[in-house]
């Protein structure tokens, strides 16, 4: 029998203790703040942002939304980020991915203040994953770690193959697997007879943005299969980088697209979000 990882279920799960942290922290005068920065009118990213500000609402913590549009400068946007880390009311600050092709994705998220950096995209933050002390760490790989710790699924001494080296998913994933006493092996688009590593990975997370990569025969029998894809395929239907229909029977585990790895995602931010609110009791 096939375990579902069901992220919705879990996120909401998570949701109820993190309301209650929210309102603990309320009563004692502060209000968790996340501002959000929406660089141009990507549709995906706005349903993203949109996620992401519904269920901070839902949550008691405030969420502030700044809009620039598509041809922004540097400046401005450096401008707005400058404001946000000198403002004692935001906690966390969120730039969404991608931005467009005239502004500088490394200089942004350097601007951004690491203690303030609810992404953990910020080159302190991946030293300190990467030295394993406590930091921000990216939401997709944490909301991952939960959901398995939800399952009582242990990573310890198993062999975790990462398909995709991205600073947002791939990269900082290796990291927390490897914190965790996993042996990490990361793969991408260069490497040669990818599957063969596949096929060895007791856990397999899977993040290319290519619709349903993965099929059964690059699979171990009984792995769990973590799917970070949100792809359209041929024929329109939102799918993931893992073929689920011909890897579900095979796999010990598995995350279903939508309502695995997604909302978890958005329930990692929020826990980070609180986490550093909490630091201004300090
Ligand atoms: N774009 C896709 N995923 C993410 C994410 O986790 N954070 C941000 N800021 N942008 C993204």
């Amino acid at each position: 029998m096939t375990t579902i990882l069901d992220g919705k279920q879990t996120a909401n799960d998570l949701m109820v203790t993190l309301k209650a942290e929210v309102a603990q922290l309320i009563a004692r005068g502060v209000t968790p703040g996340l501002a959000v920065v929406l660089v141009g009118d990507d549709p995906a990213s706005a349903i993203y942002v949109r996620n992401k500000q519904r269920r901070a609402e839902k949550l008691g913590i405030r969420s502030v939304k700044h809009t620039l549009p598509a041809d922004t400068d540097q400046a401005t946007l450096l401008a707005t980020i400058a404001a946000l880390n000198a403002d004692a009311s935001i906690d966390g600050i969120l730039v969404q991915l991608p931005l467009p092709p005239q502004i500088d994705e490394a200089a942004v998220i350097a601007a951004i203040a690491p203690d303030k950096d609810v992404d953990g995209f910020h080159a302190v933050n991946v030293g300190r994953l990467w030295t394993n002390t406590p930091g921000v760490v990216a939401s997709t790989p944490l909301g991952i770690m939960a959901l398995l710790d939800h399952y009582g699924i242990a990573v310890a001494g198993k062999h975790a193959v990462i398909v995709g080296r991205s600073n947002i998913v791939g990269r900082p994933m290796a990291g927390l697997l490897l914190n965790h006493d996993a042996t990490v092996t990361i793969t991408h688009s260069k490497t040669p007879d990818l599957f063969a590593l596949t096929r060895q990975a007791d856990l397999l997370v899977v993040a290319t943005g290519q619709p349903e990569f993965i099929t059964a025969d690059a699979v171990k029998p009984g792995a769990v299969v973590i799917d970070v894809g949100m792809d359209r395929n041929a024929a329109g239907k939102l799918v993931g980088d893992v073929d689920f229909a011909s890897v579900a029977p095979v796999a010990g585990a598995i995350t279903p697209v939508p309502g695995g790895v997604g909302p978890m995602t958005i329930a990692a931010l929020m826990m980070q979000t609180v986490t550093l609110a909490k630091r201004r009791l300090q």
